[in-house]
C-alpha cells in the first residue's frame, strides 16, 4: 500500500525520481571502489615504496571519493524533497477529500482518527518514503557489491563472510520480526491518545462543571502509560539490537584478522588486502543493517499508507451527480416528495414519508418537540445528508441530478448550532477575509437585521473585531445573531433558521421577525421552531411528531385540526402571555 500510494504522486516526478536512483547507483559504485583502490595503495605503492603509484592511486581515489560525496548529496537533497512534496500532496488531497464528505462519513473515522492520518500517518509515509529513497539502491548494490569485491580480492577469506553474513541476517531478522507488531500497536496507542486528548480539550469546561477531572486523569494516564510501555519495548529491542550488531561486526572483523594474519605468514594474502576486506565487511554489516531497517520501518510505513488510502478512497455518501440537468431558472422552489430518513443500525425512521414545498415569498415552519426530526429534515435540503427513500427536488428536478455547491449557493442556512470560524466579525459574515466597502456596507446591512448591529457597534473594533475559533468569545446569543447576519448577508432562494432564534428574548425576535421580509426578498424561508410565537404568522406550519408530519396548515387550522399542535400552544401559553 505504500508503494502504490507513493506512485501515485512520485509518478508526476518520475524524473526525479530516476535521478535519485542513478545517483544512488553512482555513489554506492563508487563508495565500493575506494577500499580495492586502498589496498592497492599499500600493496603496489607503500610495500614496494613506488611512491609513483601511492600519488596516481591517491589522485584517482580523491577524486572516486568526492563525486561519491557529491551524487550521495543530491541523492538525498532530491530523495527528501520528493518525499516531502508527497507527504504535502497527501495532506492537502486528504483535506480535500474530507471536505467532500457526508456528517455519516466524517462518522464512520471519527474526527480524532481523521486528525492522527493527516498529520502522524502522513508523517510515517513520508518518513519511509525517504529512508527508502536513500536506502531501496544503496543497500542491496553495497552488500553484493561488497560481498563480490571482497572475494575478488581474496577467496580464502570468503570464509568468514560465509559465516557473517547469514549471522547478521539472522539477528536483524530476529530483532525486526519482534519489532514489527510493536510498531503496529504503537501506531494504534498515538490514535487513542489522540482521541482521548482531543475529547478531553473540546469538553474541558464540562469537564470542570462537574469535576470529571479525577476520571478523566485516570483516562488519560492509561492512555499515555499504555503509549509509553510500547515505546519503551521498541527501545528496549533497539537497545539490544544495536550492542548485538556491534558485537557481530566486531567478531566478523576479528576473524578477518586472525584468519588474515595466518594467510599473510603463509605468504598467500597481502596486507592491504586485508584491511580492503575489514572495510567490505563493515560496508556488508551496514548494508544488513540498512535492509533491516526498511523491512521494520515498510510494515509500519504500510499500516499508515493502508489508514491514509482508506480515507482518500472512501467515496462521500452524498456526491456529485456524474451528468447534471440543466439548472432550473429563476428562483428555486424546493420540495420534498415522500422522504424518509432512517439513521444506520436505528430501528425507527427519524423521518417517515415527508413532503413539502416551499415557495418563493412564503414562510413556511416546522415545529416539533426535541428528537422528532427537525434538524434531519433541515440537513436534507443543502444535501448534508440524502434520505433513505422518497427525494428532495428544486423546481421539480431531483436535488441528486443537480451540481451539490449549486445547491448550496441557493440556500441560506443558519444551523442549530451556531459556530463560527476565528477572523473578524466582518469576514464570518461574509466569509471574505478583507472585505472591500461596499462589502462591509452589506455586513453592516446584514448585522442590521439579525439585531446584532448594537451590540458589535459597542465593540471597540466593531466588525473588525476578534472571533477566536467556534465564536466562543462571544456570548450565546450574541453568536445565535452573528450566524443569522451571516445567512442574510446571501442572496439567496432559501433561508433556512434552525431553532435560530432560541437564545434571543421575545423583544428582540419579534424585531427580527419583522426585519426579515426586507432581507430575504421574495425567497422561501423555512423557520424550524421550539416557541409558538416565533411561527405562528407562517404561510403554513408543519407539526412534527416522532419523524411524521402529524398537521399542516395556518396556525388558525392548526389550532382547530391539530390536536398536538393545541397542546403545544397550551403548554405555552403562559409565555406568550408575559412575552
Ligand atoms: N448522526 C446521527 N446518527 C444517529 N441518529 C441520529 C443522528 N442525528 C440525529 N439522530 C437521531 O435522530 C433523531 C432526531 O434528531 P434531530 O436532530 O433531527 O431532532 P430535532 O427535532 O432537531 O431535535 P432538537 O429540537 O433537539 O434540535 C434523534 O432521536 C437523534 O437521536
Ligand atoms: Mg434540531
Amino acid at each position: 500500500m505504500l508503494f502504490s500510494l507513493s506512485w501515485r504522486y512520485l509518478k508526476k516526478h518520475i524524473w526525479a525520481l530516476l535521478a535519485v536512483l542513478i545517483l544512488q547507483l553512482a555513489a554506492t559504485i563508487a563508495a565500493l571502489q575506494l577500499p580495492t583502490l586502498n589496498a592497492r595503495i599499500i600493496d603496489e605503492g607503500v610495500a614496494t615504496g613506488n611512491t609513483a603509484i601511492i600519488w596516481t592511486l591517491g589522485v584517482e581515489m580523491l577524486v572516486i571519493a568526492a563525486s561519491q560525496m557529491l551524487c550521495t548529496a543530491l541523492a538525498i537533497y532530491l530523495g527528501a524533497r520528493l518525499a516531502m512534496s508527497t507527504g504535502a500532496q497527501l495532506r492537502t488531497q486528504i483535506f480535500q477529500h474530507i471536505h467532500t464528505f457526508a456528517a455519516q462519513d466524517i462518522h464512520t473515522y471519527g474526527t480524532g482518527s481523521l486528525i492522527t492520518r493527516s498529520t502522524n500517518d502522513v508523517q510515517q509515509v513520508q518518513q519511509s518514503l525517504t529512508l527508502f529513497l536513500n536506502l531501496m539502491i544503496g543497500a542491496p548494490i553495497m552488500g553484493i557489491g561488497g560481498v563480490l569485491m571482497a572475494v575478488r580480492q581474496d577467496l580464502h577469506l570468503g570464509l568468514v563472510l560465509a559465516l557473517l553474513v547469514p549471522a547478521l541476517a539472522l539477528l536483524v531478522a530476529f530483532v525486526m520480526k519482534h519489532l514489527s507488531p510493536l510498531f503496529q500497536l504503537q501506531q494504534e496507542r498515538i490514535d487513542t491518545m489522540n482521541t482521548v486528548l482531543r475529547e478531553e480539550l473540546t469538553g474541558i469546561r464540562v469537564i470542570r462543571a462537574f469535576i470529571r477531572q479525577a476520571f478523566i486523569r485516570t483516562r488519560y494516564i492509561h492512555a499515555n502509560t499504555e503509549l509509553r510501555t510500547t515505546a519503551m519495548s521498541i527501545a528496549t529491542w533497539f537497545s539490544f539490537f544495536f550492542p548485538a550488531v556491534t558485537l557481530v561486526v566486531s567478531l566478523g572483523i576479528v576473524g578477518v584478522i586472525w584468519y588474515g594474519g595466518i594467510l599473510i605468514n603463509s605468504g598467500t594474502l597481502k596486507v592491504g588486502v586485508m584491511i580492503a576486506y575489514i572495510t567490505y565487511v563493515t560496508m556488508i554489516s551496514m548494508s544488513v543493517i540498512m535492509a533491516g531497517m526498511l523491512f521494520v520501518t515498510i510494515p509500519r510505513a504500510n499500516v499508515a499508507a493502508t489508514r491514509v488510502a482508506h480515507v482518500l478512497d472512501h467515496a462521500p455518501s452524498v456526491s456529485n451527480p456524474n451528468d447534471t440537468t440543466a439548472l432550473p431558472l429563476g428562483r428555486w422552489t424546493f420540495a420534498a416528495e415522500d422522504a424518509s430518513v432512517r439513521y444506520h443500525g436505528a430501528e425507527e425512521p427519524v423521518l417517515d414519508d415527508i413532503s413539502f414545498t416551499l415557495r418563493p415569498g412564503t414562510t413556511t415552519a416546522i415545529i416539533g418537540a426535541t428528537a422528532s426530526g427537525k434538524t434531519t429534515l433541515v440537513n436534507l435540503l443543502p444535501r448534508m445528508m440524502d434520505p433513505s427513500s422518497g427525494r428532495l427536488t428544486a423546481s421539480g428536478v431531483p436535488l441528486t441530478e443537480l451540481p451539490i455547491s449549486e445547491i448550496r449557493k441557493r440556500i441560506a442556512l443558519v444551523p442549530q448550532q451556531a459556530y463560527l470560524f476565528s477572523g473578524t466579525i466582518a469576514s464570518s459574515v461574509s466569509g471574505i477575509r478583507t472585505p472591500t466597502p461596499a462589502q462591509r456596507e452589506r455586513i453592516i446591512w446584514a448585522l442590521k437585521g439579525a439585531q446584532a448591529e448594537e451590540f458589535v457597534n459597542s465593540l471597540d473594533e466593531g466588525i473588525d473585531h476578534v472571533v477566536e475559533a467556534g465564536g466562543t468569545n462571544f456570548s450565546g446569543g450574541q453568536r445565535q445573531r452573528l450566524t443569522i447576519a451571516r445567512a442574510l448577508y446571501r442572496a439567496a432562494d432559501l433561508y433556512i433558521f434552525d431553532d435560530s432564534f432560541s437564545a434571543l428574548d421575545y423583544a428582540t425576535e419579534a424585531q427580527l421577525r419583522l426585519a426579515l421580509p426586507e432581507y430575504t426578498q421574495g425567497a422561501a424561508v423555512l423557520i424550524v421552531a421550539q416557541r409558538v410565537a416565533s411561527i405562528r404568522h407562517a404561510d403554513e406550519i408543519l407539526v412534527l411528531d416522532s419523524g411524521r408530519i402529524v398537521g399542516r396548515g395556518t396556525h388558525r387550522d392548526l389550532m382547530s385540526t391539530c390536536p398536538t399542535y393545541k397542546e403545544i400552544v397550551d403548554s405555552q401559553l403562559f409565555e406568550e402571555d408575559a412575552a
